[in-house]
């Protein structure tokens, strides 16, 4: 599928043309960093063997073939000669033409409203994720594409919600411990332990990193009432951004502050905005918790009105039913959030009966890794 190879600007740069008429710049000195031989690149683990010191500044590509579907390309000064894989050079193009839009996302996030997700609720039985890693690469595809998934199947005892993370990684525990119970409590440390209903938000935005993964596990729930519910923060975000291009620009760029100092030997402080873009832009968090937000002082006081109006008008979108997706959470039923993204939310309940969740953190590095090695068919090294 590789026609062509042009070499250019006096051997700083190779063009390479396609069968499907694409074409695509490489610089020598990125090409030279990248090289996949054995010395360059551990045949073992992949790790790179040399540092960016270890090549000449002045490198430049001295020739260049194809040979069959490689690249084959000898660096000056060096006199080395590398080859490339066509499929490993089209699939690591850098060279796009069209910018990017701030609040972008990656291709495998599907953002979603009430109208495309209320029917169709991802969900897997935990016998099932336990035992076919089929079934398991789903439900965490889900988590990655959707930010939010249903498992069912659960034994109904205290401490069952861990099988959850151990599926794909490991409970990341905090000062709340383990695992932490959510059930009405009189005069409650957090107003979770009430009947109370609570805003949809994302939890301890108060810490830095912030919790990625949040699973919430239900043992008992004979009340009335009492519903959760998931937002996508990411699809709210763009609906701002569509509407209020500098409301968005605003809780984007503004640092916002968290806090929580609920319990004695605690005092957690973050300073982070609640729509996080990273360098390139890209989409890369949702901060969103009205209990924990500290006063703002990061905000120019000539853009506090207007901050204000555009969380304001954040807040009013997370509230609107069109983006909310509701399910009552059974005895053995469980659902994990991806904390950076979806919001979740608790309706009121009332005193008759007994609703007892148990929630814990987990890390999403350590799903997308799991997911990714049962993609590449490293499904069963652990057994
Ligand atoms: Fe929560």
């Amino acid at each position: 599928m590789l026609t062509t190879v042009t070499p250019g600007e006096g051997g700083r740069m190779i063009e390479l043309g396609w069968k499907d008429g694409a074409v695509s710049r490489f610089h020598a000195m990125w090409l030279r960093d990248n090289a996949l031989d054995d010395k360059t690149r551990s045949a073992g683990n992949g790790q790179r063997l040399i540092t960016i010191l270890d090549i000449p500044a002045e490198t430049r590509i001295a020739a260049a073939s194809i040979k069959g579907e490689v690249l084959e390309v000898t660096f000056a000064p060096e006199g080395k000669t590398v080859g490339f894989p066509a499929g490993w050079l089209r699939s690591h193009a850098y060279d796009r033409q069209e910018a990017r839009e701030p609040g972008w996302t990656a291709g495998d996030i599907r953002r979603w409203t009430k109208a495309t997700m209320q029917n169709s609720v991802p969900r897997a039985a935990y016998a099932d994720a336990s035992r076919d890693s089929d079934v398991l690469r789903q439900w965490l595809a889900a988590v990655r594409s959707y930010g939010f998934a249903v498992m069912d199947g659960l034994p109904t005892e205290s401490g069952a919600l861990c099988k959850v993370a151990d599926l794909f990684g490991y409970i990341r525990e905090t000062n709340y411990g383990r695992w932490f119970e959510v059930r009405a409590e009189v005069n409650p440390s957090n107003l979770a332990y009430t009947n109370l209903g609570l805003q949809a938000h994302t939890d301890n935005p108060y810490r830095d990193p912030v919790p990625t993964l949040q699973i919430l596990a239900c043992i008992e729930n004979t009340v009335e009432g009492g519903e959760s519910s998931v937002v996508d923060g990411f699809a709210v975000a763009a609906a701002l951004q569509a509407e209020n291009p500098d409301g968005f620009r605003l809780l984007s760029s503004c640092p916002a502050r968290f806090e929580y100092a609920g319990s004695s030997g605690v005092r957690l402080q973050s300073k982070r905005p609640m729509i996080e873009l990273g360098s390139d832009g890209e989409l890369i968090c949702i901060r969103f918790n009205n209990r924990s937000l500290a006063p703002a002082v990061d905000v120019p006081f000539a853009e506090m009105e207007k901050y204000y109006a555009a969380y304001r008008r954040f807040a009013e979108l997370i509230e609107d039913p069109s983006f909310e997706v509701t399910f009552k959470l059974e005895a053995g039923e469980s659902f994990i959030v991806d904390n950076t993204r979806v919001m979740h939310a608790r309706k009121a309940f009332s005193g008759s009966g007994k609703r007892w969740l148990q929630g814990c953190y987990a890390d999403k590095d350590g799903l997308l890794s799991t997911l990714a090695a049962i993609e590449h068919g490293f499904k069963e090294a652990a057994e």
